[in-house]
């Protein structure tokens, strides 16, 4: 629960008072409470205008408002202001302005633009969280804290002589000595020997390829700078409100933090989200996104922290959401483990960059729009939906996904930069996706007990102790499926001795002698061994493909063209209990439905009911029930055989008999007693 106060969805947006005079105020609350709302994010920019200089603070507008929404009901998540200085800090300090890899030193004039190892910024910014918690702990529209805003968003990384001193310290303390470092770094190669700490600089720009490893401990060291400004916060907030949840909106796409070591200190996670309305954009990819942040939270409800009621501003073309996408995303993320709903943000800008982002209340200024009746319907709607609210999702396949593999993965020189570690976990997410099989993503440390499979594309680094714990699985029983690159290099980016895969030989049964990545125009063939019904004997193979020698494996399909005729493509060993495959190309991806529908139905793995293609299926359960989102994305209507009478369609409380019609846009929420 957020908070013991709120007992439904949360619904409702950012809300920017300070960019509106007092009366818009006022019809803002009617407005809020017509749609529905009532929780909304409060000084996410405030900062410049909550602190006119060092020594003083003027809470004088935020204090009307938080009572102005006090007394209209609707709770707040305050903002700890933090996202952006005002300019008067920027120049008064010579260390807050962050430094780009190749030496521009930025200057005041966007936001989110501070150096995250700058001691003035951390002063002013603790003192400012200190003033502000002390004045509004008591408040009785506080609900929950926002810290800060999108971290990493525009600043991930600075390259200034302050990060220079903060990387040594970062790096004393990982490794106490410059010797281990120039080991793990292999600092040999190229004469980049290092003799004291002083000569170790952040991966500034240089002339040729830099050092892999230094690269990746400095995307380590900039998410953990950033982490270490957020629980900086965070400590200041848990000492004065003990019992108030915490929060940072993550974003996606950008992957420049370690979301899974974050999420550890964030009591509930939330996200931005921002599919996009083009009709190409396929929602599975926004729906990983959400199971990803279910993940974070090792499957706790999330927050849905801001979407577009419609456009956004800030792609090339931004289409427009038409009628009843924004309430199917809405529900996705409902479905797929979201207890708030909120956007970005509540009254559309007149002045600044993001004037042309959607709102709820469009330039209008008043209720008297097509996208408020949308987010008024869909308030209306949520409030039906408080037995949703802590209900979790149970899922049989779990994904790894791994941060620091992919940066690793992602350095500037690669076998091919066709292969991206995203699209590859994609690849075997989009078919379980079609197919309605709930996934949950894991981290390389989760625990992974329930799981019957476990999927790891591409996972090109092997921590330690990752070995063990996947043999460990394996051998209780469970199916483990990995892909080509996998197991080459350690934590360091240091490829291990004596072949691939690496430590994973023994579980896999192979050796991989040479790997062969393909360019568009190169397809190769894989052929089954044995002939199977449900998959197809024959199936191209493209991007990739290794050349495989078998230790203790069997073989499943081999290749049947080029380079690589007649050797392994896929294999499979058995491994105490379970089973260990390895798929060492790119298949296409009606194999690889083909192929995880016949491990889940040997699994007992299925969906709940049969859907049409394009309609989404999200399940979550609490107290016995379980609740079935329906969601149509497809451009035809849907016709569902429903098997049993006992399901009621929670938005109309009506009963549903035998069949079940979804317009295409629709959503249907069905309340289903076991
Ligand atoms: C991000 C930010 C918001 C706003 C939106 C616009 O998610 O957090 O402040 O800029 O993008 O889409
Ligand atoms: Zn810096």
């Amino acid at each position: 629960m957020i908070n013991k106060n709120i007992h439904s969805i949360c619904y409702g947006g950012d809300y920017n008072p300070e960019q509106w005079t007092e009366d818009v105020w006022v019809q803002d609350m009617e407005l809020m409470k017509e749609a529905g709302v009532n929780f909304v994010s409060l000084a996410i920019f405030s900062w410049a205008l909550l602190q006119p200089d060092e020594n003083t603070f003027d809470f004088t507008f935020l204090d009307k408002i938080m009572d102005l929404l006090h007394s209209n009901g609707i709770y707040v998540d305050l903002a700890t202001a933090t996202a952006s200085q005002p300019p008067w800090l920027s120049i008064a300090y010579d260390d807050v302005m962050p430094v780009s890899a190749d030496g521009v030193k930025m200057t005041h004039g966007s936001r989110q633009t501070y150096c995250p190892n700058s001691r003035s910024w951390r002063n002013a910014a603790s003192h400012l969280v200190r003033t502000l918690a002390a004045r509004y702990k008591n408040h009785p529209a506080l609900a929950m804290w926002h810290i800060n805003n999108e971290y990493g968003c525009h600043t991930a990384e600075c390259y200034c002589d302050n990060c220079a001193v903060s990387f040594r310290k970062w790096l004393q303390k990982r490794y106490k000595s410059v010797g281990i470092v120039n080991e793990k770094w292999g600092t040999r190669f190229w004469s980049q020997y290092y003799y004291k700490w002083d000569e170790i600089y952040p991966p500034r720009a240089t002339m040729g390829k830099k050092n892999p490893s230094h690269v990746l401990d400095y995307k380590r060291f900039m998410s953990d700078s950033l982490l270490d400004c957020y629980s900086m916060e965070y400590e200041i907030l848990r000492q004065i409100t003990p019992e108030l949840k915490i929060t940072t909106n993550f974003l996606m796409g950008i992957d420049k933090l370690d979301y899974f070591k974050w999420a550890k200190e964030i009591d509930i996670i939330s996200w931005d989200s921002y599919p996009d309305p083009a009709p190409s954009y396929n929602p599975a990819l926004n729906a990983f996104d959400h199971d990803l942040m279910r993940g974070f939270g090792n499957g706790r409800p999330f927050i849905l922290m801001e979407q577009a009621p419609a456009q956004v501003n800030w792609r090339d073309i931004n289409v427009n959401k038409h009628p009843g996408l924004m309430r199917l995303y809405s529900y996705q993320a409902v479905g797929r483990g979201a207890d708030g709903v909120m956007f970005f943000q509540w009254r559309q800008s007149l002045r600044g960059a993001e004037k042309f982002h959607s709102a709820c209340i469009t330039h209008s200024g008043d209720g008297n729009s097509r996208i408020f009746r949308e987010v008024r319907q869909l308030g209306h709607e949520l409030k039906k939906l408080n037995c949703i609210t802590g209900s979790t999702r149970k899922a049989d396949i779990a994904i790894v996904f791994d941060y620091e593999n992919m940066w690793a993965f992602e350095y500037e020189d690669r076998q091919s930069k066709s292969v991206t570690y995203r699209d590859q976990i994609l690849n075997w997410y989009k078919p379980l996706y079609e197919m309605n099989i709930p996934v949950d993503i894991v981290g390389t440390d989760s625990n992974l007990k329930g799981y019957k499979i476990l999927l790891a594309p591409l996972l090109y680094m092997t921590k330690e102790g990752y070995a063990e714990k996947i043999k460990r699985f394996t051998a209780d029983g469970g199916e483990y499926i990995t892909t080509f690159s996998s197991s080459i290099v350690d934590e360091w980016d240091g490829v291990f001795p004596g072949g691939y895969p690496g430590p994973l030989k023994e579980l896999l049964g192979i050796t991989i002698e040479e790997f062969c990545p393909l360019t568009p125009d190169m397809k190769t063939t894989i052929a089954l061994t044995d002939i199977d019904d449900t998959i197809p004997e024959t199936s191209k193979a493209r991007l990739w493909y290794d050349i495989i020698h078998i230790v203790d494996a069997e073989i499943f399909a081999v290749f049947s063209d080029a380079l690589g005729k007649g050797y392994p493509a896929i294999t499979y060993n058995y491994f105490g209990k379970g089973k260990a495959w390895y798929i060492g190309t790119e298949t296409e991806p009606d194999f690889k439905k083909a192929f995880l529908s016949k491990i889940c139905l040997r699994q007992n793995i299925n969906s709940l009911f049969s859907l049409p293609e394009g309609v989404e299926l999200n399940i979550r359960e609490q107290n016995g029930k379980k609740y079935a989102f329906i969601l149509n994305f497809s451009i035809k209507n849907a016709s569902i055989d429903i098997m049993q009478n006992s399901y009621i369609d929670l938005l109309t409380g009506q009963k549903i008999h035998d069949r079940l019609i979804i317009e295409s846009g629709n959503i249907r929420i069905l309340e289903i007693s076991s």
